[in-house]
């Protein structure tokens, strides 16, 4: 019903949009011209009174007509001045200025006293012009645009689980093809390293033919010459050392793909989680090459914990993928910003030390904070497992920082404020989720605006 009256609104919309009212009768005229008005304009919700032209006020049709039908009520206010009805009512005036929009506006109008509820309010157009808008149109706007919201908020839901889905399927294929990669990169690391032996015994098979025949024969010097023997010799055995690497690091490549496509099934594993963060870098080595950020290791002497190491994995990913998206936001907005940096610092540690820590400091606090744990982290793992209880990781910094009101939100699931298709919002709620419910650790953020921001991650070490 109310979408046909009300389909110019919008979710911005503000309470000069809706239909207003503006006669005005002037306070020193006699009661029977308000009722005249009245009786002309039955569906009129009030009249606004004025003196000498000024705003003074506003009686509503209702409380015309309630005080009318009180005993004597018509022979004492309609021959005397609407002044002296005005004065008999005189109710709380509720005004707006017109870009109120119209949610507050329907929010104060209905936390009126329960006897005001349904008398008009005022809305202030510009200065000194003022108009009554009826309280129950006031309300049916505000569940209109309360509906527009709902729509809109299930399309977005809509959208953002197509993505979600999306990217679960992205991850299946990454997992798949890291798989499926495995073989063929087994096959040339593992096949480089006899080839590079083949190649010595060949070295040797030449050599020793080279001593056991005195005189040099003229068509194999040529045959050295032309294909450049002495070059060949050292060269093939440098491609060769290169190949090898480079398949070694194609191997640790997919293996962290393995891992943190989850693999390795659902059981828990005894996991260095500095090797882990290790993993998970040198997925990401190439996007923070790319950037220019420096990431300053400081990893102390850690036990194993039993986790789940591609979830665990994950998580790190989010928080150094935000910490590189912030950074490379800032240095695109900010022509002199300082050169971006993150800290990944680990320690096993109480919780009491969480007191006298991490709390607001200065990029530059941070960076001595750093040196110091350089210096001052070294545990031995046997005594780490005893004294202290949680593993501590944390990913600092020195970006833009979160803004204050926001900080609440960032772990609501699709809350983002990276554009379409850059961000879908789920990256801090899964990362909750898998620290706190699967591992039931601990995740702390602090991030001052300016400066940088800090994430920890708890985990028990039992
Ligand atoms: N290190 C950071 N510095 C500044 N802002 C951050 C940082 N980490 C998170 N944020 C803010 O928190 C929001 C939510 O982060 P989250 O990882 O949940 O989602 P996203 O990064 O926007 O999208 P997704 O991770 O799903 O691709 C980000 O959009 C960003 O505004
Ligand atoms: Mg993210």
């Amino acid at each position: 019903m109310f979408s046909y009256l009300n389909n110019h609104l919008d979710l911005g919309s503000t309470v000069k949009d809706l239909q207003l009212h503006s006669i005005r009768v002037e306070i020193d005229t006699s009661g029977i011209s308000l009722a005249k008005v009245f009786e002309e304009n039955p569906l009129l919700p009030g009249i606004i009174l004025t003196k000498s032209g000024k705003f003074i006020g506003m009686i509503s049709q209702q409380q015309f007509l309630k005080t009318l039908s009180r005993q004597y009520g018509r022979e004492i206010f309609l021959n005397r001045s609407v002044k002296v009805l005005y004065d008999f009512i005189k109710s709380e005036l509720l005004i707006f200025s017109g870009d109120t929009p119209i949610v507050d506006a329907a929010d104060k109008a209905v936390k009126r006293p329960q006897e005001f509820i349904y008398e008009p309010v005022i809305v202030e157009n510009s200065p000194e012009d003022y108009q009554v808008l009826e309280t129950q149109k006031l309300l049916i706007a505000q569940s209109y645009i309360h509906q527009l919201a709902k729509d809109l908020l299930q399309k977005q839901t809509q959208a953002q689980l197509i993505q979600t889905e999306k990217l679960v399927m992205l991850g299946q294929m990454v997992a798949g093809l890291a798989h499926e990669l495995r073989n063929p990169i087994n096959c040339v690391a593992g096949n480089s390293k006899f080839m590079s032996g083949y190649y010595q015994d060949f070295l040797k098979l030449i050599n020793t033919y080279e001593k056991n025949i005195p005189e040099p024969i003229k068509e194999v010097e040529d045959l050295k010459e032309d294909i450049d023997f002495e070059f060949v010799k050292h060269d093939y055995l440098e491609m060769m050392n290169s190949i090898e690497i480079s398949a070694d690091r194609m191997m640790q490549l997919v293996s962290s793909l393995r891992n943190f496509s989850h693999m390795e099934g659902t059981k828990r594993k005894e996991t260095n989680i500095n090797e882990c963060l290790d993993g998970t870098l040198l997925i990401l080595k190439n996007r923070w090459k790319v950037s220019g950020v420096e990431i300053i290791k400081n990893y102390g002497d850690l036990p194993l914990i039993l986790c789940h190491s591609g979830q665990i994995s994950q998580v790190f990913m989010n928080l150094i993928t935000n910490a590189l998206d912030a950074l490379e936001e800032y240095q695109e907005k900010e022509t002199d910003s300082r050169p971006g940096k993150i800290w990944i610092h680990t320690k096993a540690k109480d919780l009491s030390e969480n007191t006298d820590q991490n709390v607001d400091k200065s990029a530059h606090d941070i960076e001595l904070n750093s040196n110091y744990q350089m210096k001052g982290n070294v545990t031995s793992t046997e005594d780490s497992k005893e004294i202290y209880g949680w593993l501590s990781i944390r990913i600092v910094d020195n970006g833009p920082g979160i803004a204050y009101k926001i900080q609440k939100q960032i772990f609501d699931r699709f809350f983002t404020t990276k554009a379409i298709g850059k961000g879908t919002g789920l990256g801090l709620a899964i990362s909750y989720q898998i620290v706190v419910d699967n591992h039931q650790g601990k995740l702390h953020i602090n991030s001052t605006p300016g400066v940088g921001t800090e994430f920890e991650i708890l985990l028990p070490i039992k």
